[in-house]
């Protein structure tokens, strides 16, 4: 399969030393590339800024803002039969960035932010996606609400949810632990494990899920459950 994985933080300039981003290290999308390479797919990676080297085999499309992140997605999606998005997009960006570096005058500074637009949100509709789509949630509370909630506003096959409200897990760590929420109203839990085994397991659920797909089409049910994503 061809997978198209995004990753990591966005970073979205104030002025021209200064920006808006968060604490994505791209340790788990990274990993989600390691592991789709290992299981002998493609694997294009959208990345926004991190520390770690991109893994040898994958296509690398690098991006700082939200804005890039997602015209690159947009020009890639085409090709792929899955699209992770588990990159850290900022929700918002500056309305208008300064030319030269903003000056300490007053006590205090209002900057006006904008929406960004919601990459995982365009997948079916703006971009007309039909492959496995897998979204990511980082919730600090009532996690299973808000996964399913996204899980149908996007369109998602699968949702991963994680609680970052725990410091020992999700943002910068090695580790994870995630639930997995499908279309179907099922769930799976996968315990505190190494960010590479979680995202082999995620990779493995995306390849039964295109698989339970195809056998649909195969047995002549054309009218497949693609047809009625992101509704
Ligand atoms: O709505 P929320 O930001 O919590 O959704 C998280 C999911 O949506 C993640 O999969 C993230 O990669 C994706 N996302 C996106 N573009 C945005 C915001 C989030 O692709 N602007």
């Amino acid at each position: 399969m061809r997978f198209l994985i995004t990753a990591g933080p966005t970073r979205e300039p104030i002025d021209p030393v200064r920006y808006l981003s968060n604490r994505s290290s791209g340790k788990m999308g990274y990993a989600l590339a390691v592991a789709a390479l290992a299981r002998g797919h493609e694997v294009t990676l959208v990345s926004g800024p991190v520390a770690i080297p991109a893994p040898e085999g994958t296509k690398l499309v690098r991006v700082e803002t939200a804005r890039e992140m997602h015209d690159a997605v947009a020009g890639e999606i085409g090709e792929a039969d899955a699209a992770i998005f588990c990159a850290a997009v900022a929700d918002y960006r500056v309305a208008e960035i300064a030319g030269e570096k903003i000056k300490k005058t007053g006590e205090t500074l209002t900057l006006t932010l904008v929406r960004n637009p919601d990459i995982l949100g365009s997948a079916r509709s703006a971009f007309g996606f039909r492959g496995i789509l897998v979204g990511f949630a980082a919730e600090t509370e009532d996690l299973e609400r808000h996964a399913l909630d996204k899980l149908r506003r996007k369109g998602c096959d699968l949702l991963v949810a994680n609680d970052v409200s725990r410091t020992d897990i999700a943002f910068d760590c090695d580790e994870n632990e995630v639930a997995v929420f499908f279309r179907d109203g099922r769930h799976m839990a996968l315990p505190r494990a190494p960010k590479g085994e979680i995202a082999s397991a995620i990779v493995r659920e995306v390849e039964k899920c295109a698989s339970a797909v195809a056998g649909l089409s195969e047995a002549g049910s054309d009218v497949e459950t693609t047809l009625d994503r992101g509704q």
